[in-house]
């Protein structure tokens, strides 16, 4: 799919627009000052140049209102691009809370989607428009790169941990999904679409495929076999582990007097390295499952985990989320069975 320009991508999504106007802006403010030089200098050069042999040029003085001139100029210049620049990053890099997550998972060569409601794709991705879509992406080998030019949004997808990237549609289509990062020999065929869908089409799309376990779900018949709820019970049974309900999302006191915020990279690294950050009150017995769990069921354990009430769905919310103040009675039980 072509724009009016041949040169430019189609522009489909909510920031877009926002991307080209910046864009624009650079390659004007370069043609016009490439001009202007130009000019200058041809006029300059012809103006003043050598009309006899034994000419001597006038000395030149210095000018502090021409030296601050041209200080000031470039300068305002050069910091609306920084702040616009930086204002759009911010933007583009900021998740919403409320976004559709989609979970992806590159690999030489080719890219896996899972949606939270159970449906899985490979170098494909159904959306609905007018949605606010998050990824949530990791690599299974290399570094590879999301990106999607009609959206004009990328992000490299990095093996270890998770990087986001979200964006709206704004026009039923189907759009290219490229691998910006090269990652081998096929790097030019890691390929794939993004079909954006009416609500209804989409609607009909997802009930075509069902019979999908959810990623929850099957995190959590996975959390059963590798037996993780044996130290990590709902209700804090077992004590040797934190209770996962409510952890998502959330600040953790760890040993040492630190703390961190359990999001996908927390949990991952406290399955693959469980001795990385110990939470306070607890010893370091568990073993690593590095070996044992793949990305996509590290995803599922983490969909599960997030599907746990008190969750990112409603913070705070639940009981088991609340702060000692904010519940009295509960601060009499062991601080264990809530963090
Ligand atoms: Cu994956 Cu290039």
């Amino acid at each position: 799919m072509q724009s009016w320009i041949p040169l430019i991508p189609d522009s489909a999504s909510t920031f877009s627009w926002k991307v080209d106007a910046l864009y624009f802006y650079l390659s004007g403010v370069t043609v016009f000052f490439t001009l202007l030089i130009s000019a200058v200098l041809i006029f300059f050069t012809i103006r003043y140049r050598r009309r006899s042999p034994y000419e001597i040029p006038r000395p030149i003085a210095g000018s502090h209102k021409l030296e601050t001139l041209w200080t000031v100029i470039p300068f305002v210049i050069s910091m609306t691009m920084f702040g616009w620049g930086a204002q759009l990053y911010f933007e583009q890099y900021k998740p919403p809370p409320n976004a559709i997550e989609v979970y992806v998972v590159g690999k030489q060569w080719m890219w896996k989607l899972q949606h939270a409601t159970g449906q899985r794709e490979i170098n494909e991705l159904h959306v609905p428009v007018g949605r606010k879509i998050k990824l949530i992406m990791t690599s299974e080998d290399v570094i590879h790169d999301v990106f999607i030019p009609a959206f004009r949004t990328k992000a490299d997808v990095v093996p270890g941990r998770y990087t986001t990237l979200w964006f709206e549609a704004t026009k039923p289509g189907k759009y290219h999904l490229f691998c910006a990062e090269y990652c081998g020999m096929n790097h030019s065929g890691m390929t794939g679409s993004v079909y954006v869908m009416e609500a209804r089409e989409f609607d009909n799309w997802l009930s075509g495929n069902v019979g999908n376990v959810t990623p929850a779900a099957a995190g959590q018949q996975l959390y059963q076999t590798l037996g993780c709820a044996s130290c990590h019970g709902a209700n804090g049974e077992g004590g040797r582990g934190p209770t996962l309900v409510g952890l998502f999302g959330r600040q953790t006191p760890l040993e040492g007097g630190q703390s961190v915020r359990a999001d996908e990279a927390y949990i991952k690294e406290s399955i693959l390295n469980p001795q990385a950050k110990i939470v306070a009150g607890f010893q370091p017995i568990m073993p690593t499952f590095q070996g044992q769990v793949s990305e996509d069921q590290i995803i599922q354990l983490i969909a599960f985990i997030k599907s746990l009430p008190g969750g990112t769905a409603s913070p705070g919310a639940s009981p088991a989320a609340g702060t000692p103040a904010q519940s009295p009675a509960a601060s009499g039980s062991p601080t264990q069975n809530i963090r």
